[in-house]
């Protein structure tokens, strides 16, 4: 509904914009039809898990899909980039290198590994860990370097690689925003040591849960398949022999999940067209209003682009703090969120006196950006409403912004 005074804004009272939340996740579902009939055999023969036909036919395909040599699939990314620290590490407790401006789960994973994360600054134009951050913090101590595809950008993969190689450190890859994307004209899935994608709901390929890791090192691939499986069926002395030191887990992907993810792998392209669609909507609103840029993805580069997230920087002509936006677009039932804040020195799981590393992009990039909705809950034609309403509160902000300071001061 058009709102016309400020009485009429969701967060003072008024009917909200949207009656169902609208995600910041691309939450795909192929018809169910299609779903319920790739799960038939595989029910109706009880294969339902352990390493099963549609696992087996995911991983062939997304070989063929990201031009690599071996897929893992796995429950989840955050299970992977785990392993992948532990492997690593080969034993010892050491420091994983990371970036301060990015998911909040990464420290969190590393830890599981046994390891310390070690937080670097970003570069401004790709927010990945920017190279000579890196080269000022690696030691005796560094394990492995972390590095993160971002939504604009799969980062300095090639200053990275070659900073790991000169030390002898593996670097690998969070590539779980970078699905689709090209580094130097060719599709990521190969780089670094290993790269890690997730099959989350929210995320471009839709598994409702799941992950998996691409490599080229094919020793490192069947390590990874022992230790997803408490290291059944046994490992090779030849492997061991590089230094693997190798806990086993259950990090298995049951068919029910690759079957999903098989489903939206074949849409991927689809999906992929769709969420362009929606980012070049975006694109006009943003053009015109003062006060909220756009950030690109990246794809006037010439590299191809998932268009999967749309980020907006609050400037000074935005009349509203990051707070007030937030929360009037909640209101009005957006699950907007302030896209990777606060920067993870600052978060409180950091090993002690992570909080005074000076780390100034990433501190400055956490505290001017807005994650907008997207995926497939948002048509076009929400996003226009969008629009309207941000334009609305651009015009009224003034009012909107003393009246919920008044409503914080009261309460
Ligand atoms: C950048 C990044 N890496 C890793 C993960 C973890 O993925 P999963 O949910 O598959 O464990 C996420 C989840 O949101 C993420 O955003």
């Amino acid at each position: 509904m058009e709102k016309k005074t400020i009485n009429d804004l969701a967060i003072f009272s008024g009917p909200r914009l949207f009656d169902s939340l609208r995600s910041i996740g691309q939450l795909t579902a192929p018809p169910v039809e299609a779903y319920l009939e790739i799960l038939r055999t595989v029910y109706e023969a009880r294969n339902l898990t352990n390493d099963g036909a549609l696992v087996r036919r995911l991983e062939a395909n997304l070989c063929d899909y990201h031009g690599v040599q071996n897929c893992i699939a796995l429950a989840n990314a955050g299970l992977g980039l785990t392993m992948l620290a532990q492997v690593f590490a080969g034993g010892r407790a050491g420091e994983v290198i990371m970036p301060a401006f990015s998911f909040r789960g990464l420290p969190h994973f590393v830890r599981w590994a046994g390891q310390i994360p070690r937080f670097c600054d970003v570069d401004e134009t790709t927010h990945g860990l920017d190279p000579a951050s890196v080269a000022a913090v690696i030691s005796d101590r560094t394990t492995s370097i972390l590095a993160v595809a971002n939504f604009n950008s799969p980062g300095c993969i090639d200053e990275l690689s070659e900073l790991g190689d000169r030390h002898g450190i593996p670097v690998f890859l969070d590539s779980v925003y970078g699905l689709g994307c090209t580094y130097k004209g060719v599709m990521l899935g190969g780089y670094g040591r290993a790269e890690v994608y997730s099959l989350h709901a929210t995320k471009l390929l839709n598994g409702f849960e799941g992950g998996y890791v691409t490599t080229n090192d094919d020793n490192l691939a069947e390590v990874l398949r022992w230790q997803r499986n408490f290291t059944f069926p046994g490992w090779r002395p030849e492997t061991l022999e590089a230094g693997c030191h190798v806990l086993g887990t259950n990090a298995k992907l049951n068919e029910l999940h690759a079957g999903m993810a098989l489903l939206s792998l074949e849409r991927l392209q689809q999906t992929i067209e769709r969420n362009k669609s929606r980012y070049k909507v975006y694109q006009e609103i943003f053009n015109g209003l003062e006060g909220l840029t756009l950030l690109s993805c990246g794809d006037e580069t010439g590299e191809q682009r998932n268009y999967e997230m749309v980020i907006v920087e609050l400037g000074a002509g935005w009349p509203l703090d990051r707070e007030q936006t937030l929360s009037l677009l909640r209101a009005e039932g957006c699950a907007i969120g302030p896209y990777y804040s606060p920067a993870l020195h600052r978060s409180e799981h950091c090993p002690p006196g992570c909080g005074d590393l000076a780390l100034p992009v990433a501190e400055s990039l956490s505290n001017r950006y807005l994650q907008m909705p997207v995926g497939e809950q948002m048509s076009t034609g929400d996003i226009n409403a969008l629009g309207g309403l941000l334009r609305f509160a651009r015009r009224h902000g003034e009012a909107i912004s003393a009246r919920l300071k008044t409503a914080g001061r009261a309460a």
